[in-house]
């Protein structure tokens, strides 16, 4: 069977990368697209050998690196500007950039868009950067633009460089306080390729939620992490209490940069960020990761156990 003819957008990214990898083991075809700017480094040990320059912010770059002429079956779009990566990145990647990406994609006439979303961004309107996640998945919608969005919770090893570290040290750095869905970056990488490659069209203009068995706080991490490398682990918020309740909100009415993080831990501290249809993962991917076995792939991975 011939391969598929993928195109990923955000390929040098923390988790773009990683469906990069996951696609070539799949078979798939993939091309990088990247800016004139981006470090391809990585990609090309990887073996990718396509690439195209497209960034977002530039509409007439990306006719040229989605034109039809290259017949891709699927535009996978893990990029992201609020990370902020470059000079010039922010929010306005996530909105303008992204309806750029998907009015390129939708006039090359590319069959399916896989977009790494947000659990629950239609409900976060107080904050700007979920909230833009589900901006796109109704921009798809009214385009016409065939699409699947999967929307994972937190991911376990956001900032991998500042969390190893420390968890070498026996400590668990924590950001958010409340009770909330998360992903480990692999797992999540696995199911965006089987999206992208594999899964029935039927599935086409859904939006699915992914991550583990069930929700997670401090606590249940801990245990997790104590059970898998039989040491005590303690936990350390990365900012303590008072900077997050009476620091951030001061800081936020002048960088909205700050009030969406602010706005963010505020909105995940009320419980909603969890999934709501574990089942629908469950029928297209199988059975969810648990607690347990998802920390002791990623101690594994990381040469921990
Ligand atoms: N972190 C979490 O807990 C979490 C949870 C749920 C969902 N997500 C989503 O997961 C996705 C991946 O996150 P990540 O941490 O892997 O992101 P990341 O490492 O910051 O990567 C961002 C990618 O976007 C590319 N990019 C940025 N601006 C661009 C532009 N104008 N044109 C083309 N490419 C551009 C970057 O390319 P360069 O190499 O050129 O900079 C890079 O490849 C994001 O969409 C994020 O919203 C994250």
């Amino acid at each position: 069977m011939k391969s598929k003819k993928v195109i990923v957008a955000g390929a040098t990214g923390m988790l773009g990368s990683q469906i990069v990898k996951e696609l070539l083991a799949q078979g798939a075809d993939v091309t990088a697209m990247v800016r004139a700017s981006s470090n391809r480094a990585m990609l090309t040990r990887m073996g990718v050998k396509n690439f195209v320059i497209g960034d977002m912010m530039d509409a007439p770059s990306l006719k040229q690196a989605i034109s039809p002429a290259h017949q891709f079956d699927v535009i996978v779009a893990s990029a992201a500007g609020y990370t902020r990566r470059a000079k010039g990145d922010g929010p306005v990647t996530d909105t303008v950039g992204y309806q750029n990406l998907v009015d390129a994609s939708k006039a090359a006439g590319i069959p399916r868009f896989v977009l790494i979303s947000i659990l629950e961004s239609d409900k976060a309107r107080s904050v700007p950067h979920f909230y833009n996640k589900y901006r796109i998945e109704q921009y798809l919608k009214e385009k016409g633009q065939p699409y699947i969005a999967l929307r994972p919770g937190a991911f376990l090893d956001q900032t991998p460089d500042f969390i190893l570290p420390k968890i070498t040290k026996g400590i668990l750095p924590t950001f958010l306080t409340g009770t909330y869905g998360i992903i480990y970056t692999p797992q999540l990488a696995k199911y965006t390729a089987l999206a992208a490659v594999n899964l029935p069209d039927s599935v086409l203009n859904t939006s699915i939620d992914v991550g583990w068995d069930r929700p997670v706080n401090e606590k249940i991490l801990q245990a997790a992490f104590e059970r898998v490398l039989n040491k005590k682990i303690a936990v350390k918020p990365v900012m303590p209490p008072f900077v997050v309740n009476y620091v951030l909100p001061v800081i936020g009415r002048f960088s909205k940069k700050v009030k969406d993080m602010y706005e963010m831990i505020r909105w995940i501290d009320t419980g909603v960020y969890i999934s709501k249809n574990t089942q629908r993962q469950k029928e297209l991917f199988g059975a969810l990761p648990g607690v347990e076995e998802s920390v002791a792939q990623y101690c594994r991975n990381n040469g921990l156990i």
